[in-house]
């Protein structure tokens, strides 16, 4: 297994494994690799099968199916993330944090490129959010330092939300949008304690506890800053790809610019561990 950095500023590129016969030491590796630094792209996979993505994925943990998403066919664990040419509208377009309205949300999610639109196209971004909350001033901080917000999957996945159920190879299933939660703004990873913001322009609705112009100012602000170039790194994809990246201190976002082309993932998501200070918002 070779390790080496991405040419953002985090990140790891993993080349000279097999992911369906991964040794232990090597998984181990991996584990504490993703866990601080948040993204794992591993190239050259062209032979992982649905069978050998779901054997990856089982050795990290128990897979949390999306409610949202078709599935493959015979892999009940596999969603499919899917834009075909006609198509203008991609998933997860905007910046987010996959799951973060579960009251436990997802560890992460494992996604390989199975058809992709020409090369420098359909590339995913992402932000380390650990190293944009080391980087806020301490008054910022301390402003955000007991904060809780409230995270929703209604108006994204439910019945008004505006891209609606049926595009995207999203299942018509937005009577199962109802999860609604709070989150700590701050949170510290529930597996190496490093504190990291988990506020997302997605699925965050609101700071609970302050007006509703401060909290909108507050989190555009938390925002902005996290999109610095600082923080982002850029995945190319290429025939073989496959990424994996830890929700608990990175946002994600797919860049919608191959319209005319298909593009397909698979992806299978992990679950999680509960969040220190996290609780169900009573409806
Ligand atoms: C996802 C997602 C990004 C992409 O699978 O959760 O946001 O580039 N995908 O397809
Ligand atoms: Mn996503």
């Amino acid at each position: 297994m070779k390790v080496t950095r991405t040419s953002g500023p985090f990140g790891m590129e993993v080349e000279k494994v097999q992911l369906a016969q991964l040794g232990r030491a090597d998984l181990a590796t991996l584990k504490e690799l993703l866990f601080s630094v948040g993204l794992l792209i591993f190239r050259g996979q062209h032979d992982l099968t649905p069978t050998g993505q779901t054997e990856f994925a089982l050795r990290w943990g128990e897979p949390n199916v999306n409610r949202f998403f078709q599935q493959v066919e015979d892999f009940a664990h596999i969603a499919q993330i899917r834009k075909e040419p006609h198509e203008t509208v991609n998933v997860g377009e905007g910046w987010h944090t996959d799951h973060s309205y579960d009251l436990i949300p997802a560890m992460g999610s494992i996604l390989r490129a199975v058809v992709l639109p020409p090369a420098g196209l359909g590339d995913t971004l992402f932000v380390n959010t650990q190293m944009a909350y080391s980087a806020l001033d301490s008054t910022t901080r301390a402003e955000i330092a007991d904060c809780r917000a409230h995270h929703s999957s209604r108006h994204i996945f439910g019945p008004d939300a505006p891209t609606r159920s049926g595009t995207q190879g999203r299942v018509g299933n937005a009577q199962a949008a109802v999860q609604d939660v709070l989150h700590r703004v701050v949170i510290e990873h529930p597996v190496t304690g490093s504190p990291g913001l988990y506020v997302n322009p997605a699925f965050t609705r609101s700071i609970v506890g302050m007006g509703e112009p401060r909290s909108r100012l507050l989190l555009q602000r938390l925002y902005s800053h996290c999109q610095s170039d600082r923080f982002v790194t850029c995945l190319s994809w290429q025939p073989g790809t496959v990424a994996m990246w830890d929700n608990r201190l990175t946002w994600h976002r797919a860049v919608n610019n191959y319209h005319g082309y298909s593009r397909l993932m698979h992806r299978i998501t992990i679950a999680g561990e509960p969040l220190a200070g996290s609780r169900p918002l009573p409806s």
